[in-house]
């Protein structure tokens, strides 16, 4: 069947429309680049407003270079970031506070006694990066008006009047039963939710209304997180398989299959998908600031851009270490104030040393969540799949398989996520197809084999732990 779907990538940095044809052929891409404000005590905030106008913007400028009609509009969105908003009007009534966004650290440092009860519930920590604590952090100094949700609810009813959130996103929360996919009372009681409004949640291939936002009216499909619908479109879908996307941050994601197994190592469990009502799950650790530290790179001006990256950083570390704890440390640290660290330097140390740098201490931070997801697997991963812009980086990617002694398999197309998107629409749109139809038969672009023995990136890594050990807020 071939069918052309606008499928749309709300990110932290950028919101991204590609339309797509048969196959899953790209006809046409758009973007529209977001700057998140960085504020003073970890706030994190973009405007909702211009969230909105850059997913119709994006939406319509790719629309109109594909120059087909339309059968369905996908929506991936960042995951846990939340705003308020009027239902009746559809205006927002905050300003959208984002996953990096560190406010409502003492909302869960005061909910500790209720830590070991929302991690056996959720899959996930008691952690300001996921969305209830933001939400209650929302009601206590912004409003208490309106309903408050994670983004895609809010644009998604914009689009068309829907009031819902896909099965992926509500795993996000710290609201969920992970068994059950359900709401649950106690979730909400502990984050004084209890009286909220929910959206209805839904499978990522549900067709929850229509919009005529992009020329004729068409069905609303696709709705999913943006780190796993990379993991669909990576076709990682047996347990074991898993992806990591270099965007704002880093985030690695494990295939899980149909287990809820809690994490033994510090990680955090989520829906993967629910698509032909089954639900897959997936393991997931986190590097907060990935693109984030690159930008920061260049705000300092040690470098033009991230496409400088590789022509800077030096061939050797000679020894500096970075813990890029820009935004506090995730998984398996879960310390929101933690900070960024450079070790190591000397009167010779140059910029490149630095850039370097931070490249391996993504890669290392990366590499540590790669253990620790085959430590919950009870088996190492054997290959890392990748995507997101920071894959061009050959000196990040050549990194990451020496760090993580892994084989590092790039996707071949820099649209990995509105590609999953696209894919969960096209399974709404025909029956008959399977997750593997509309995500098998890529080839990598390229793979990086391991260059460094075990035993220096064993040494290098040890280092680089001790490193982020002295960035704890609490040693
Ligand atoms: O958890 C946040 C993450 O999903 C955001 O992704 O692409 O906006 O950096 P991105």
């Amino acid at each position: 069947m071939d069918m052309h779907i606008l499928a749309i990538d709300q990110g932290t940095s950028g919101t991204k429309a590609i339309v797509t044809g048969a196959d899953g052929t790209v006809l046409a891409i758009a973007e529209e680049p977001l700057r998140p404000g960085y504020l003073a005590g970890g706030a994190v905030e973009q405007d909702p407003l211009t969230l909105l106008d850059s997913v119709f913007t994006a939406g319509r400028r790719a629309v109109a270079a594909a120059g087909v009609p339309l059968d369905a509009v996908a929506l991936a969105n960042q995951g846990e970031t939340v705003l308020a908003w009027d239902r009746d009007t559809g205006a927002p009534l905050t300003p959208a506070v984002v996953w990096q966004d560190r406010r409502a650290e003492a909302i869960c440092a005061a909910r500790a006694e209720s830590a070991a009860k929302v991690a056996a519930l959720t899959g996930l920590v008691l952690d300001p990066y996921f969305s209830a604590p933001k939400m209650r952090w929302i009601r206590d100094n912004l409003t208490t008006g309106g309903v408050v949700t994670t983004t895609d609810t809010w644009l998604v009813h914009q689009l068309c009047g829907a009031f819902v959130t896909d099965a992926s996103t509500a795993s996000r929360s710290l609201l969920l039963d992970l068994d059950s996919g359900r709401w649950h009372g106690e979730l909400l009681d502990v984050f004084g939710l209890g009286a909220e409004a929910l959206p209805d949640i839904v499978a990522s291939d549900a067709v929850v209304g229509s919009t005529g936002a992009f020329g004729g009216d068409v069905p609303v499909t696709g709705l999913i997180v943006d780190q796993q619908a990379a993991l669909l479109a990576e076709s990682c879908l047996t347990a074991g398989t898993a992806k990591c996307t270099y965007g704002t941050g880093a985030f690695l994601l494990a295939q899980l299959g149909g287990a809820a197994v809690r994490s033994r190592s510090g990680l955090s469990t989520s829906i993967a998908w629910r698509l032909r009502d089954a639900v897959d799950y997936c393991v997931d650790g986190q590097v907060y600031t990935a693109a984030s530290a690159v930008r920061w790179l260049t705000d300092l001006g040690l470098i033009t851009g991230a496409d400088q990256l590789d022509a800077v950083a030096a061939a050797d570390g000679a020894g500096v270490l970075c813990v890029p704890a820009l935004a506090g440390l995730a998984a398996p640290w879960w310390d929101a104030g933690a900070t960024a660290s450079f070790s190591g330097m000397t009167l010779s140390t140059g910029r490149g040393h630095l850039v370097r740098a931070v490249l391996e201490g993504v890669a290392a931070q990366v590499a540590a969540l790669t253990a620790l997801v085959g430590d919950d697997l009870g088996t190492p991963l054997n290959r890392l799949r990748v995507d997101g812009g920071l894959t061009r980086s050959r000196v990040l990617m050549q990194a990451q398989a020496d760090l993580a002694q892994l084989p590092v398999d790039v996707y071949p197309s820099p649209h990995a996520t509105p590609l999953g998107a696209a894919a969960c629409a096209a399974l709404a749109l025909d029956p008959a197809l399977t997750a593997a139809d509309v995500t098998g038969g890529w080839r990598p672009s390229a793979t990086y084999e391991p260059e460094w023995s075990a035993d220096r990136a064993a040494d290098h890594l040890a280092r680089w732990h001790a490193a982020a050990a002295a960035t704890l807020s609490t040693p």
